[in-house]
Order: structure tokens, then sequence, then C-alpha cells
């Protein structure tokens, strides 16, 4: 089977370190999970086969991440003026969002293996990579990464949520691991913008801005292009429940919405403003129902 990494003809562990940095970069990318961690063969079947919403979920997330390496390449480019940030997508970022992927679609296929992934990734792929455009990163290096901030804020409330709805433990364990994941590049986003924002400052009201833009695009993308290329493609899978897609749309929407770890969300978005204390708590609350909506799907 094809895996991500090995369609890009770069397998994940293949780079020699070339200083003492990489060393240590190399030495931490170690110790970080690996697919041979996760137990595929002890998964509990009768735990998640029949959950439907749990697959447009993982499916949908597996298209996703798979697909992250558009992504890396666009910004890779976009901060080419930058070594250590171009280094650390590509070398660190990159090779881990394609790691959810495969490791999403090794536990999806082995789940339900009547699913042709192959052919609905590429359908969903000839889409998402329209999307996946240069144009589409905001041209000033620091709003692209408040705007990366973002993303990660939505991939990390996503596994949050998806993490407590499941019932079978490797998937729990999965869950975590990308969680995690997900919230250091959070991190390392953060940094990257508050280093860039100590050079040369932008000002709140473009932030605030770059995150308001974000956000909502994140309810137009991504996954729901991946939702309806799973649903155009799941076959006799879950046929017997007759449901149309407005309605799968619907009933994934929900269970997120009523799911998303708001607090956690409205915290982690509200750090590239760099705001004082005090004012940051005051605006949790109004800020924490916008984000409940729009991180929703
Ligand atoms: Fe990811
Ligand atoms: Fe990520």
């Amino acid at each position: 089977m094809t895996t991500a990494s090995e369609m890009h003809g770069r397998p994940a562990d293949d780079r020699q370190p070339a200083s003492n940095e990489d060393s240590a970069a190399a030495a931490s990318a170690k110790a970080h999970w690996q697919l041979a961690d996760i137990r595929y063969a002890q998964i509990d079947h009768s735990a998640v086969a029949n959950d439907e919403d749990m697959f447009y979920l993982l499916m949908s997330a597996s298209f996703v991440e798979t697909g992250s390496d558009t992504y890396a390449a666009n910004l890779g480019a976009h901060y080419a003026r930058y070594p250590d940030i171009q280094h650390w997508l590509e070398d660190r970022w990159e090779h881990e969002e394609l790691q959810h992927g495969e490791s999403l679609r090794r536990y999806v296929e082995t789940v339900w293996p009547s699913f042709d992934w192959q052919k609905a990734y590429d359908s969903f792929f000839a889409e998402y990579s329209l999307l996946c455009t240069q144009e589409a990163l905001l041209e000033d290096p620091r709003l692209e990464m408040v705007a990366r901030c973002v993303v990660e804020t939505g991939t990390t409330a996503y596994y949050h949520t998806l993490r407590a709805l499941s019932q079978e433990p490797v998937l729990t364990e999965l869950l975590g691991h990308i969680r995690n994941d997900e919230v250091g590049h959070f991190k390392h986003f953060l940094s990257y913008f508050k280093s860039l924002q100590a050079k040369e400052p932008v000002g709140r009201l473009r932030i605030a801005q770059a995150l308001y833009s974000r956000l909502k695009e994140l309810r137009e993308s991504d996954s729901d292009v991946a939702l309806r290329h799973v649903f155009a493609n799941k076959g006799v899978l879950f046929a017997d429940r007759q449901r149309s897609f407005d309605d799968v749309a619907q009933r994934i929407y929900h269970l997120i919405s009523t799911g998303l770890p708001a607090q956690l969300a409205v915290q982690m978005l509200l750090k590239p403003m760099l705001l004082p204390p005090k004012l940051e708590s005051c605006l949790h609350r109004p800020i924490s129902r916008l984000a409940c909506r729009m991180l929703a799907y």
C-alpha cells in the first residue's frame, strides 16, 4: 500500500542531520510516537465498526491530513526568507501531519476494509488541491503565522472532541497522540509569530482580522470537501440508515459543535493578540460563543 510519504518520494526517516542543532532535532524527533506504536492488531472492532459518525469523522480527517504536504510545500516557499521556520516546517511539521494521515488511514482501512480509500482520496484531492494555492496564504508572514495558529487550534479542538467520543481504546490512544502533536504545532507557530512580531510589530486590528478571516474559512473548506467525498464513495457502508448528505453533515456538525472544548479553543485563539492578561480574560466569554459556532465544522 502506498503511503503519503512514499508517494512523495521521501521516507520519513531517511534525512541525515547536518549539524549539532540538527542532531538535537533528530534526537527529539526520534522520541516522537511512531506508527509501530499503534496496536492496530488489537483494535476492538465491535466498539467502532458500527459507529457511522466516527466513520465520517475519521475518514475526513485521514484525507485532510494526507493532503498536508501540498500546504507544507506552499508554506515552506512562503517562509523561504526565514530558514529556521522553513527548516521546522519541512523537517517536523510536514512529517508529523503526514504521519497523522498515514496512521488514520491505516486505522480506517483496518476497521472499514470495504471502503476504497485511495479512490475516494484521489477524488477528494482533485478538488482540495485547487484550494491549496500560494494565494490562499496571507501575504504578510506575521499574519500567516496568526492564520496557522487558528488552523492548529481547529485541529486541536477537533481531535480533542473525537478522543472524547471514542469508545475504542486503540483509537483513543491514537487520537491522543495526534491531539498532542497539534498542540505542539500551535506552540511552534505562536512562538514564530512572537519572534517576527518582536522584530517588526503588526497592529492588533490586523491580527484580529487575520484571526477572524481564517476562522471563517475553516468552516467552509477542508473538512466540508472531505466529508462530501467520503459520502460519495461510501458504497454500501451504512446504506441501511438511508441518510442524505445534508442529514450526515448536520449530524456531524451537531456532534462536533456540542463536544467542542470552547474554553481551550478560545484560550489558544486569543494568544496571538498578545493581550494583557486581564483584558484577555474579559474577552473569553463573547469570543467563546463565536469560536464555538465557527470551529464547529
Ligand atoms: Fe494533523
Ligand atoms: Fe497540525
